[in-house]
Formats: structure tokens, sequence, C-alpha cells
């Protein structure tokens, strides 16, 4: 008989939507993927008798819910626990509530697959309680696994390259990249090799956010926060007790005076204002030959003070980072086996499908060890 998993997706915006279509076009599985449950914050399908939702019409099924359908976490770990066969949650949200019940979800055998970040970066204490309460280090019995490719980088392999680096042996010694989709188009337009065709800083913000490149609110692309998250994922792997996304040096875009700005509308309004601030470091960058990149780095070499930080940094023409295109990513791991020349990960870093893909690439690899 073929092997099979329960699979229960919660959230169903960009991702969760291109997971299910991805999910549908599955080819070549051994394995069986039942899904017993689609929830957004509002409605949730529950299979009450854990047989598999049509996933035709989830979308229609799932708009014709009723919102008292929607399960708390407690109820949906409740629930989870008592499926028949191996289960694996798919959390494409970015809820904490939800994140912080991974540990519980994890000891009751329930794995997890997710793009969610919050998990990962938030205090050092919810990191350790995910992984002490999972099978990924142990292999314990009756416990889940937890596999989360497209926190950083979305479908890129970044996190299960950095886990194999670690893995084999090998010595990591500096891990740096451009891990913001939105701050790479920024840049990759503002500042650009040769630096003929001169942008101002705030006119590639509206660009951009034009583009729906950035969040609704681009201050909370601005802020350094997000990639400070990826980077907090990073060190992470890589061995250092990072205790916040908060706890190591962030270079914020936002200028000082319009910190305390309430509209977005009046923030985009004066950004204008500060030009010649990014203007200068443009220049200066370009009089050195020259570029300007939003960059976080994880520094494991001697002596230095500073493990972790994130903030803007100036690369030669010639550097792989200068010539990046679009809103791509690029990631380099320097590490003793491989010298000279980093091991180099770039491509498309954000968007629904590609993201989905990876998360979905972790639920097969869950799949393979737990189906039943
Ligand atoms: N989009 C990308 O390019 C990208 C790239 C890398 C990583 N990610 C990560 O992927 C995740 C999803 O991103 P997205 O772009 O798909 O966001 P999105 O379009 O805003 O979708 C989020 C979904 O989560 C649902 N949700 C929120 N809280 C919930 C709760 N408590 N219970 C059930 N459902 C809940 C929302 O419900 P409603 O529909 O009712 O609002 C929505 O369906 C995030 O963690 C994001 O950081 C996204």
């Amino acid at each position: 008989m073929a092997r099979a998993v329960n699979v229960a997706i919660v959230g169903a915006g960009l991702v969760g939507s291109a997971f299910i279509n991805s999910l549908q076009s599955l080819r070549l599985s051994s394995i069986t993927y039942n899904v017993i449950l689609i929830a957004r914050s509002s409605k949730a399908l529950v299979s009450k008798q854990y047989t598999p939702l049509p996933l035709q019409t989830w979308s229609s099924d799932l708009a014709a819910a009723s919102s008292s359908s929607v399960l708390s976490p407690g109820d949906l770990a409740a629930y989870l626990e008592k499926s028949p066969i191996p289960v694996i949650l798919v959390d494409n949200t970015s809820n904490e509530a939800l994140a912080r019940v991974y540990p519980f979800l994890l000891q009751q055998g329930v794995s997890i697959a997710t793009p969610n970040k919050k998990a990962f970066s938030s205090e050092y204490g919810l990191w350790t309680a995910i992984f002490e309460a999972s099978a990924n280090l142990t292999g314990a019995a009756k416990r889940g696994l937890v596999y989360h490719e497209s926190t950083v980088g979305a479908g890129l392999p970044v996190i299960s390259t950095l886990k194999d680096l670690v893995a084999t042996g090998d010595e990591l010694v500096k891990i740096e990249g451009i891990v913001s989709g939105t701050l790479s188009y920024i840049f990759n337009e503002f500042s650009t090799i040769g630096g003929e065709e001169v942008k101002k800083f705030s006119d590639v913000v509206l660009k951009a956010k034009e583009l729906g490149y950035t969040e609704p609110d681009p201050r909370e692309d601005l802020n350094g926060l997000d990639v400070a998250r990826k980077l907090t994922i990073l060190a992470r792997l890589s061995g250092l007790e990072v205790k916040s996304a908060t706890s190591f040096p962030v270079q914020s875009l936002i200028p000082t005076a319009l910190e305390s700005v309430e509209e977005v509308s009046d923030f985009l309004a004066k950004l204008p204002e500060y030009d010649a601030e990014t203007e200068k470091l443009r220049r200066d960058a370009a009089a050195e030959g020259k570029v300007l990149r939003f960059v976080g780095k994880v520094d494991l070499s001697d002596g230095v003070s500073e493990r972790v930080k994130v903030g803007i940094e100036k690369y030669d023409a010639s550097h792989p980072f200068a010539s990046l295109k679009g809103s791509d990513n690029v990631i380099a791991f320097h590490t003793k086996r491989y010298g000279r020349n980093p091991l180099i990960v770039q491509g498309a870093g954000a968007g629904a499908e590609v993201t989905a893909m990876g998360v979905l690439a972790d639920v097969i690899k869950i799949a393979e060890r737990i189906a039943t």
C-alpha cells in the first residue's frame, strides 16, 4: 500500500495558495498527501474524520465556510495530535502566536514546514525550545520534525546548504548576503556600476512601492528588521547564541527625523528632503569605483568584535554582489573548505511560487522520513 501523511495548511494567502496549487500538481510521488485542514485567519475547512478534503474546490469551499470553524492554536494542536497517520502542519502565516505553539506541537509528534520567520528569529529561548522538542537533532521517536528553508531566501537552498556545511564539518568563516528582495531592488537601481544614470533614493523607494516590491508601508522594509530576522536565523544555525533580531547592530534606512511620522503618505512625502545623505554615500562609493548594497553579515573569523551586523556596505564593481539584478538575493558562504572562492547561492529571493516551492520541498523531505 502507498505510504501517506496528513497535511494541515494554516494560511491561505499568496504563499498558501501557491503551496496548495503546487501540491495538486505533484508528480511521481510514492507518498500520498492528504490535506485535512485549510485555514485562514477568519475561516477554516476541517476534516473531522481526517479524510482528505477535495482540493479542486478548496478556494470556494473555504470562502463558503463559517467563521466559527476557526481553531485556536490549542484546539489545532488537540486536533492534529489525534491524526491517525503522521501529520505535517504547514504554517504559511507570519503569525507569532502560532509560532509559539511549535514546541508543544513537536512534542505531540506533529511535524512542521514553514516560511514563517517568527519562530526562529524571536528570543533565543523559543529557538532552543523548538529544536529541543523536535526529532531533528535527537531522532527521538514520537517527536515531530521542523523544516524552515523558506525563512531565508524564499525557495533558494540557503538553510539546507548551511546545515550541510556545518553537519559535514566544514569551518564557517563568514556568511554575507543580500537577503531582502526589496532592498536588493532599491540598491541595484540606486547605486549602479558606472553610476551614469543618477536616481534619487526617494524616487527609487516610490518606484519599488508602485511595483509592489515593498510592504504596503515601505518603512517595514527600510527599518532593516526583516534582514535582521533572517541574519538571526543564519547566525543561530552557524552556532551563535544570538539573543534576538535586535541584539546586534542593524542600520535603519529611515531618517532619524522621520522616525515618529505616523502616516505612510507623510513619510513618503518627506523622504526626498533626506536624499542628500544617501546621495553622498552613493557618490563617495562611486569615486572609489564601488557600489552600495544592503547586506547582512555573520562573521566567525578570529578577533571580530561584531559577529552579526546588518547595513549598507560598499563593493567593487567586479564583486558578485555589485552585478545583482532586479530583486534577486545572493548569499556567499566563506568556509575553510571553499577557500578563496565562496560557495554562492543566488536567485529570486521572494515571490509566492518560489517560496511555496521551498515549503513543499520541506514537506516532501519530512514525509519521506515519517510517512507510514
Ligand atoms: N510572499 C513572499 O514572497 C514570501 C517570501 C518569503 C517568505 N514569506 C513568508 O511566507 C508567509 C506567508 O506570506 P504571504 O505572502 O503568503 O502572506 P499573506 O498573503 O498575507 O497570507 C498570510 C495568510 O495567513 C493567514 N493567517 C494569518 N494569521 C492567521 C491565523 N492566526 N490563523 C490562520 N491563518 C492566519 C491569513 O489569513 P487571511 O487570508 O484571513 O488574512 C492569510 O491567508 C509569511 O511568513 C512570509 O513572511 C513570504
